[in-house]
């Protein structure tokens, strides 16, 4: 690690030991899939050990931060100036099924805006991580975003749809869409925070997808910014442009054309 603020150590901090724990329940999940009884229950119970580590050392640090986190949702409502945004494990299908594609993601955000996060995969022993004005790292490397300028010869990532979302059909037609667009196959990995952070390293060039929530994302925005690449959240007419849903995260270079071609009609 080399950026040393005292909110990055804190974030680092609680990653590294929430990661212990859940290197220990992946080694379980494996041998629970061989066996008759599945994981089941055990993730939802990995997840939450996970969250819970994480919350503890972040209010250890700051007990008057904010925080928003996917299980247990908001702590210290009030302050909405300094918040931690946590996703104990992004990428639970993944993880559920002993697919080692899956991350734990923290991003601090002040007065609306990110100022550093962390995305680490405990598996690959991959940690991303950036702070505003300090550039974007994966583990002692410093990262940037592909110099890729085509959208016919980019390779996309996409995620979704998910089962309930209104907007299903469209989405599949866009899949299909972009699909003939470009020379190499879409890839899905299921990990919204590991697929931004491979666009900010530059595997991918650009990455899509609607109908997330904030903490898929909130530390994959300083860390694609960081490494020179450009996120946008793009409002359909009946969204709530605060809740920052859908995005279209890529190494600036395409992005008007990626994003061009995702909000033409499909039928035209
Ligand atoms: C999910 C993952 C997945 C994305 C889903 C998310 P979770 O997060 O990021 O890639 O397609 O929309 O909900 O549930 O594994 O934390
Ligand atoms: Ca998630
Ligand atoms: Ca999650």
């Amino acid at each position: 690690m080399r950026l040393n603020s005292p909110n990055m150590n804190i974030i680092y901090k609680a990653c590294l030991k929430a990661s212990k724990s859940l290197i220990r329940d992946f080694g379980e999940i494996e041998k629970l899939q061989v066996s008759s009884k599945g994981p089941g229950d055990f993730v939802s119970v990995a997840d939450k050990k996970s969250e819970k580590i994480i919350i503890d050392e972040l209010l250890k640090a700051h007990p008057d931060y904010g925080i928003l986190s996917e299980e247990v949702g908001v702590i210290n409502k009030n302050n909405k100036e300094k918040r931690w945004i946590i996703d104990p494990i992004d990428g639970t299908s993944n993880f559920l099924n002993g697919i080692p594609q899956f991350a734990i993601s923290i991003g601090y955000e002040e007065k609306g805006e990110i100022i550093c996060g962390i995305i680490f995969d405990p598996i690959k022993n991959e940690m991303f991580f950036a702070e505003k004005g300090s550039g974007a790292f994966l583990n002692n490397s410093r990262i940037r975003v592909s110099s890729q300028n085509k959208l016919k010869n980019s390779i996309l990532v996409t995620g979704g749809p998910r089962s309930n979302t209104l907007r299903r059909n469209e989405i599949f037609q866009e899949y299909i869409k972009i699909s003939n667009l470009v020379n190499i196959p879409i890839r899905k990995y299921g990990s919204a925070s590991l697929d931004i952070a491979n666009v900010a390293c530059g595997r991918f060039d650009g990455y899509w997808q609607w109908d997330l929530n904030y903490w898929d994302v909130a530390a994959g925005i300083i860390i694609l910014k960081e490494a020179g690449g450009f996120i946008e959240f793009v409002n359909f007419n009946q969204d709530n442009p605060a809740a920052k849903r859908n995005v279209l995260a890529t190494n600036s270079k395409i992005h008007k054309e990626l994003l061009n071609n995702l909000i033409k009609k499909n039928i035209e």
